[in-house]
């Protein structure tokens, strides 16, 4: 593909007075589309958000060890994972125990209906990243999810069975263990944990006692799914209830005893496929028996002689992740005000993620000028344009219409082992217990992660991200993502682990995680904990997690940034290597969350 990335002129450098900065240039002059009416549209739904109070953010605890971390989002599956490490498994047994017993533990987005990413880096040398993303069934092409109109039509893309895609979890899981597990453990020892706790039930708590009256909607469109999160009075399950899956629990041991084939063929494919299509779906058993999971090349790039190793398309997160890494190297972070630096980086967001809705997708499916994307000339190319007194507009930026973004769920954990493996994992069903269908007879929750896939150009999915004939649907296709599992590298070995659920805000998340830690020398629990900022080109605001200093917010909108306040879906679950050894820090946006080491 021919790449013409940069639709804007560089601006001239010109001295101006700015009490933040010796070098300011002047406003790029731009002749882009306009916005026009869904720009108007999308202010008119930002306007609600600007004066709305939201709670404030607590503070995430720093967990030190020196053998072994797990920080995540649900605490009875971190501590499965500490155990694994401490009996002597490595942090991918630990990660392969995890993603399991969050399928039982964490409904709202662990699953094995879904997919997602998993980095490794070996103690030995090697990085490597799993790619278990869903794919489309062979049934779903470019017009799935349009009305008899042609426009897009959310609701078959969200919460339809048409939405679900064929899950990963576990082949990527199972290609894990068997590659780069410890050989210590058979992968039946480290599903066992998940088994026990869906047969003998754990009770409602923490952040699924919060999720699962706001998601009960979803969930009660099906029996199988009311026989699971409801009572017998038809009430959803609150804290005193437990969560019993038995069908899950079987579905695991055919797992266990079997391997992942056991998934993907026989039984539990037969009921996972008649679900499915009963429920108006076109996922078949053959769909399902040519499911592969996938190894790809990491994304790598360097940020101020730091490593940056994070996950290959189809997630974007990688390429925009240093994609704005490399554009803001060329600024002193650490020297700039908090406004400034802020600012600096807003502008580096609106510009990567403009690429994204360009030129990202399945990488099987579309030539991706990964290489060019994630160089330093690019990123200077990119600079030049920025003006560091004045917010460019995103229209100015590309010319594209967008609506507001919603917050759904997605689970990210970090985990190190005393040999100094690291796994940063992210995986997910997309919203909140997904499509809210639990395949009768299997357990399984699917998801509904087809929303990725452009619609249509310019259609936004719920995210408000746009996309382009690279990410439109396609049989087999793997639909863009923003899952930005990453490990930051120092003289070859682990530094910082993390990533975070979040839709489109997963990159900009990880993002200030990295500049906290890098630029800003911060500790990690500050950093995880910290209000954080987001901007995705389109809708052209910024949002800004609740407790962001008003001075800031003051400065970003005198820069020309629209700001609205709203409570950012993330959760940063992240480890940091200290020469003390490991500290651990799981986001307190979550409820129950934990760094478990020992
Ligand atoms: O792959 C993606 O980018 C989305 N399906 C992730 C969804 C998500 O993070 C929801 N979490 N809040």
């Amino acid at each position: 593909m021919p790449l013409k990335p940069i639709p804007l002129r560089p601006v001239t450098p010109r001295p101006r007075r700015h009490s933040n900065s010796p070098l300011v240039v002047s406003r790029s002059v731009l002749k882009l589309g306009s916005l026009g009416f869904a720009g108007i549209l999308a202010l008119a739904l930002l306007a609600p958000a600007l004066g709305r109070a939201e709670p404030a953010i607590g503070r995430a605890q720093a967990v030190s060890a020196k053998n072994g971390m797990v920080a995540a989002q649900e605490a009875l599956a971190a501590r499965i994972g500490a155990d694994i490490l401490r009996k002597g498994g490595n942090a991918v047994d630990a990660a392969v125990a995890v993603g399991f017993a969050m399928a039982v533990t964490y409904p709202r987005a662990g699953n094995i209906g879904g997919g997602g990413f998993m980095v490794i880096h070996r103690a030995g040398g090697g990085d490597i990243a799993i790619d278990y993303r869903e794919t489309a069934p062979q049934g779903i092409d470019e017009k799935s999810f349009l009305d008899a109109q042609g426009n897009a039509d959310p609701k078959k893309s969200r919460d339809s069975a048409l939405a679900i895609g064929v899950p990963g979890t576990v082949a990527g899981l199972a290609l894990a263990e068997e590659k780069y597990g410890s050989g210590r453990f058979t992968l039946a020892d480290l599903i066992a944990p998940a088994i026990a706790l869906a047969r003998d039930g754990i009770p409602i708590a923490d952040d699924t006692a919060d999720t699962l009256p706001v998601d009960r909607l979803r969930l009660a469109r099906w029996p199988s799914s009311l026989k699971i999160f409801f009572k017998p009075d038809g009430q959803i399950l609150t804290p005193g209830d437990r969560l019993v899956q038995a069908d899950l629990a079987n579905t695991l041991e055919a797992i266990a005893k079997s391997g992942p084939r056991a998934f993907y063929e026989g039984a539990v494919a037969d009921k996972i496929a008649a679900a499915v299509q009963g429920a108006g779906g076109v996922m078949t058993v053959d769909d399902l028996k040519a499911y592969r999971a996938v190894e790809r090349a990491p994304v790598r790039g360097s940020y101020r002689g730091y490593d940056i190793v994070s996950m290959a398309p189809p997630s974007s997160g990688g390429i925009v992740l240093i994609e704005m890494l490399n554009i803001l190297e060329g600024y002193d972070l650490a020297h700039e005000n908090a406004a400034q630096a802020t600012f600096l980086m807003i502008e580096a967001m609106k510009r990567a993620y403009a690429d994204r809705a360009v030129f990202l997708g399945d990488p099987d499916r579309v030539a991706i000028p990964v290489e060019r994307l994630t160089s330093k000339s690019y990123a200077a190319a990119w600079r030049a344009t920025i003006d560091p007194a004045r917010a460019t507009p995103a229209r100015d930026i590309r010319a594209g219409g967008t609506l507001d973004t919603e917050g759904r769920n997605t689970t990210h954990f970090s985990i190190i082992d005393g040999s100094g493996n690291a796994v940063s994992n992210t995986y997910t069903l997309n919203f909140s217990y997904g499509v809210g269908l639990v395949a009768a007879g299997t357990g399984v929750l699917l998801n509904n992660e087809l929303d990725d896939f452009a619609a249509k150009a310019d259609a936004p999915n719920a995210y408000g991200l746009l996309g382009s004939t690279a990410n439109a649907p396609a049989p087999g296709k793997r639909p863009l993502s923003s899952m930005s599992p990453t490990i930051v590298l120092k003289d070859g070995k682990p530094f910082l682990i993390t990533g975070s659920p979040g839709g489109s805000v997963i990159i900009t998340t990880v993002l200030q995680i990295v500049v906290d830690m890098i630029d800003r020398n911060m500790d990690i629990a500050a950093a995880v904990s910290a209000p954080r900022v987001h901007h995705q080109w389109l809708p052209d605001h910024v949002d800004a997690d609740p407790g962001l200093a008003g001075e800031l917010i003051a400065a970003l909108q005198a820069r020309g940034d629209a700001v609205a306040t709203r409570r950012l879906p993330s959760s940063a679950n992240s480890i940091l290597v200290t020469p003390d050894g490991f500290v651990g820090a799981a986001d307190p946006r979550t409820r129950g969350s934990l760094a478990a080491g020992f």
